[in-house]
């Protein structure tokens, strides 16, 4: 069988299989990952013309790209995209405490902390999925004026208070059902395997994912929820990026959600593709994709919004 055809039915295989809630949750969160992956990588590139756009003669490139979030199409993706942010973060922190603590649980954990990870999911949603179906609705359907336009530090000073509150509440409800602070079983201890690559990965899925709830969330509910789309352009991000603060919050955010994802992404190339040569190619195209797209979106960071002479 040929790398593509052997990928394939790995694929299928895996879409087929019927793990009931438990596999429900695992394809939830791949699924949700690569799609926000996809629209990361488009939207570092789309962000930076506000800086490369000017240098290339092109300055009108990122109004053209923000008219494009504001067609009723990408209105309704937006939607789907908080969903998806939402449900792989809730569902990212459950792995971690899962993994971190596997003996507070017992058997029926998975089952049950599905439909809880489902039903917190819904709940946050609901009210992002009104707000931005309203904004579709006045600006796309009714396109009745004047539309009001959110106030910018209400909503950030909104967004930075109650997303951490959130993460606290969210992290309650999932040990909620566990056997809280049950002592690791007493056995033999067998000597931790040397550290590899692997590990670190690993490791690093866990700890950036956690980073990545207040980092991710904070940005999502500012610019796509509270603010929407209607009101960002060349002005709205260069008063952002006016203050240092928000410029090395979108380093770490460039960083840290850009790294997980093509490490996220690595762990999918391994599970489909078992042809060696092929995997170590794809894997080499990885890592020039987030370097290439990594330096992109970080020059446009510190070299700010350009404007034509
Ligand atoms: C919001 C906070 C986030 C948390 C808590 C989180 C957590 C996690 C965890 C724990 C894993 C490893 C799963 C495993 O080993 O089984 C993972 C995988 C992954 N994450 Fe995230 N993540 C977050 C945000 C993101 C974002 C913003 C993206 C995309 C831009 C992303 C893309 C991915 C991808 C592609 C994978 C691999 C999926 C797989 O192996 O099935 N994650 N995430
Ligand atoms: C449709 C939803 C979104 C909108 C409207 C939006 C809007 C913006 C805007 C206006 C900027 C310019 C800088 C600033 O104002 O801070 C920006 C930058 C950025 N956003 Fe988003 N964002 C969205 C979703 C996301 C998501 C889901 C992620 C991460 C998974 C993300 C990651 C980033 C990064 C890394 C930058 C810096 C880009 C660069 O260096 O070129 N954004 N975003």
């Amino acid at each position: 069988m040929t790398a593509i055809g052997a990928t394939m039915s790995l694929f299928v295989e895996g879409l087929l299989y019927r793990g009931r809630e438990g596999h429900l949750s695992y394809i939830g969160h791949r699924l949700a990952g690569l799609g926000t992956l996809l629209f990361l990588a488009i939207h570092i590139v789309d962000t930076s013309s506000v800086y490369f756009g000017a240098l290339l003669g092109v300055p009108e490139m990122y109004s053209h790209a923000i008219d494009i979030y504001r067609s009723p199409l990408f209105m309704v993706g937006e939607i789907v995209l908080v969903a998806a942010v939402i449900y792989h973060g809730i569902n990212g922190l459950k792995i971690i405490l899962h993994d971190t603590f596997p003996h507070w649980w017992n058997k029926g954990f998975e089952r049950q902390s599905f439909w809880k990870v489902v039903a917190m999911t819904l709940l946050l949603w609901a009210p992002a999925a009104y707000l931005m179906g309203r904004s579709l609705y006045l600006h796309s359907i009714c396109r009745c004026p004047p539309v009001e336009t959110a106030d910018v530090t209400a909503s950030t000073n909104f967004a930075v208070t109650a997303i951490p509150l959130l993460f606290f509440a969210i992290l309650a409800v999932l040990i909620v059902g566990g056997k809280l602070l049950a002592p690791a079983p007493a056995g033999r201890r067998v000597a931790a395997p040397p550290k590899t690559l692997d590990t670190h990965i690993w490791q690093f899925m866990r700890w950036s994912g956690v980073l990545l709830i207040p980092l991710v969330w904070i940005h999502v509910a500012i610019q796509d929820v509270l603010v929407g789309v209607h009101a960002i352009d060349l002005d709205f991000v260069a008063l952002r990026w006016a203050t240092l603060g928000w410029r090395l919050y979108d380093i770490a955010l460039l960083g840290f959600a850009f790294g997980h994802a093509i490490l996220g992404l690595r762990n999918v190339t391994n599970d489909y593709l078992a042809n060696p040569v092929w995997n170590r190619r794809v894997k080499w195209l990885l890592i020039i994709g987030w370097l290439v797209i990594t330096a992109i979106g970080a020059v446009a960071i510190v070299g700010g919004v350009m404007r034509p002479e």
